[in-house]
């Protein structure tokens, strides 16, 4: 089944307006497990301007995957942590901090980040790390979000940009996009649908944050 024509357009609450100008830009770095495109979307976001940052590393934990291909592309450094090598999940932050500071990271994006983090970098990180996650939190955290709102029936998804803390997916909302449900949709066609938005929402969601700290 097509979509309908008149398929409303997601809804970003807050809305997304203009972004706020940062001088120096913001030093990110990016944590990825796969894919990449809300890295890429990142990146595109300070291509264009809207977002005044720069990626000064990615950090991936597993080999071959495509976000290091794109990382290279675009001439980011791209370090691979694989945490199959790491005994404990603190021995795994341990690095990514060094590696990060290294960087002079000040604001870390965990864009697919597959790994459950510790206080080792959230404490590093306090308050500083982000992350995206296909639903509309507090509804469906952990693995499989898409998959579970499928199969919750809910007519409206989503996505949730927030910062980071001990509880997986939970932690102040940055921002959020809803998008309809389908009665076709599958987890793949769903999960495109919110993609698109999180592509949206999370280089608003990096400037807000940074927005945010520099206010208090
Ligand atoms: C995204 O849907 C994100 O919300 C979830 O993992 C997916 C990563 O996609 N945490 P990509 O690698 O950015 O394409």
């Amino acid at each position: 089944m097509t979509e309908p024509a008149a398929t409303p357009s997601a809804i970003v609450s807050p809305p997304v307006a203009a972004l706020p100008k940062f001088d120096p830009p913001l030093a990110l770095g990016v944590l990825a497990s796969g894919s990449g495109s809300n890295f890429a979307a990142i990146a595109q976001a300070i291509t264009n301007g809207g977002l005044q940052a720069e990626i000064r590393v990615l950090i991936y934990n597993n080999p071959g995957v495509k976000v290091a291909e794109r990382a290279a592309e675009l001439g980011i450094p791209a370090i691979l942590l694989n945490h199959r090598h790491f005994r404990q999940r603190e021995d795994l932050d341990r690095e990514i901090v060094r590696t990060l500071q290294q960087h002079g990271v000040e604001w870390v994006v965990m864009a697919g980040w597959m790994r459950i983090v510790t206080p080792v970098l959230l404490d590093a990180y306090d308050q500083r790390v982000i992350n995206i996650h296909p639903s509309l939190l507090p509804s469906f955290p952990g693995i499989h979000a898409i998959e579970q709102a499928l199969a919750a029936g809910v007519k409206i998804a989503g996505c949730t940009a927030h910062i980071a803390c001990l509880k997986v997916d939970s932690g102040p909302i940055l921002l959020q996009a809803a998008v309809p449900v389908f009665p076709a949709d599958t987890p793949a066609s769903l999960h495109a649908r919110v993609q698109v938005q999180e592509h949206r929402i999370l280089p608003a969601a990096i400037a807000l944050a940074a927005q945010q700290a520099g206010q208090r």
